[in-house]
């Protein structure tokens, strides 16, 4: 899930900077061709479902454009990111904090502190996130204790290890004594998640680690949290399955269906973020194997298995109340372009099925070879659209 920083000009409307988070089938890039092509197909902002949600780069994108999204993903560290992207709305006060703790207090007044932060965006969350990063004392926890050296892995250098550990037990007693709400608790949250993956050392995915240290691991953690931005009232994030929450999710405009297309378990590969998002407070928890899988780690989904992803997509179809649904699919996922189309036009009140398709120049990143079909130095971006209702 590493990042690089880049201007969100791209996609359309947004004005701000934000993570382009490395990250199996993130969209990121795909925005400006996805909210084209809701203008084009002339939908108004109204509720909308991003049902798979991942790193939440279409949520936040849709809440951008007016749309009240509800958002869901089985993994706890997409649900941190739908709670910090798309639902919270305010920048956090961290009026509580200040009053209820002393050392957060005196390092805030320090001019030390205020000149590192000195022109930076964010007020009071540019200067937690820089005490948290900087002045808490690194200790040693459970990542140091078992995606450090010293328990034989190499994801993190100790230090950044043992600064992960303080600054997710600082979150975690913030949290749970009522010093922060869960807007600031999630946004920083998020932050931690993406600031421990610009220094993870890995080629982006965490299942497994590189024998050498590479540049970007010898750097020092850093946070940068996103300042909420203010959207349509009522946005939800869930921890579910896409189907669960369509069921629930009730009349909404339009779902978008952007489901893992091939064998490759997310659970497999990002179990250090979701430890992270998890936090190992009440029972940490228990690790296998070279690279420290969670072991009998349940998240597993149908969408993963050859056999089992036609009746999913049947059953995501059959249980959401959208009237428009778009669907991103990779030409070579376990589903042939065929049974795609085909089972979205069975699902489709007029049995049409429109292709939107856009090319775009090669991106090289283990990730993004991971999800796109690439064509020479040119990957071919493809969306699917049908009226469900
Ligand atoms: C292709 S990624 C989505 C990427 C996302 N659109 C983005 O821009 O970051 C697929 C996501 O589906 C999630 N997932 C897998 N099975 C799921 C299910 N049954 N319900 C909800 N989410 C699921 C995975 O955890 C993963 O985050």
């Amino acid at each position: 899930m590493s990042m690089a920083r880049r201007s969100e000009r791209e996609s359309g409307k947004h004005s701000r900077i934000i993570a382009d988070v490395r990250y199996i089938g993130n969209k990121t890039r795909l925005l400006p061709f996805l909210l084209g092509t809701i203008r084009r197909l002339g939908l108004a902002p109204g509720a909308a479902h991003d049902a798979f949600s991942g790193t939440a780069a279409v949520g936040r994108a849709l809440k951008g454009a007016g749309w009240r999204v509800a958002s869901s993903d089985l993994m706890t560290y997409s649900y941190v990111f739908q709670r910090a992207y798309v639902v919270a709305q305010r920048t956090p006060s961290f009026a509580a904090l200040r009053a209820g703790d002393p050392e957060l207090r005196r390092a805030l007044r320090s001019p030390a502190l205020q000149e590192s932060v000195a022109g930076k965006e964010g007020g009071a969350l540019a200067a937690v996130c820089e005490y948290l990063a900087r002045w808490v004392e690194p200790e040693r926890g459970f990542m140091g204790v078992n995606f450090a050296p010293e328990g034989g892995r190499m994801y993190f250098t100790q230090e950044n290890a043992d600064r992960i550990d303080a600054i997710r037990h600082h979150l975690h007693e913030w949290w749970t004594s009522g010093l922060i709400e869960d807007d600031a608790y999630y946004v920083l949250l998020a932050s931690l998640i993406e600031g421990a993956d610009r220094v993870a050392n890995t080629a982006g995915v965490y299942a497994a680690y590189m024998k050498g240290w590479q540049s970007n691991a010898r750097r020092a953690l850093a946070l940068r949290a996103e300042i909420p931005v203010r959207g349509a009232r009522g946005a939800t994030a869930h921890r579910a399955d896409a189907a669960t929450v369509a069921r629930t999710a009730g009349k909404v405009e339009l779902i978008y269906i952007d489901p893992p297309y091939n064998a490759r378990q997310y659970s497999g590969y990002y179990h250090i973020p979701e430890i992270i998002a998890r936090g190992w407070f009440d029972a940490p928890p228990v690790l296998r194997g070279k690279t420290g899988l969670v072991a009998g780690e349940g998240q597993q989904s149908d969408w993963c298995s050859g056999r089992r992803a036609g009746a999913a997509l049947a059953e995501l179809l059959a249980a959401t109340e959208a009237r428009h649904a778009l669907v991103s699919y990779n030409s070579e996922g376990l589903l042939s372009e065929r049974d795609l189309k085909a089972a979205l036009a069975r699902a489709a009140i007029d049995g049409a099925v429109q292709r939107f398709s856009r090319g775009y120049r090669r991106y090289r990143s283990d990730s993004d070879r991971i999800g796109r079909v690439y064509q020479g130095d040119r990957v071919r971006e493809l969306l699917y659209h049908i009226r469900l209702q």
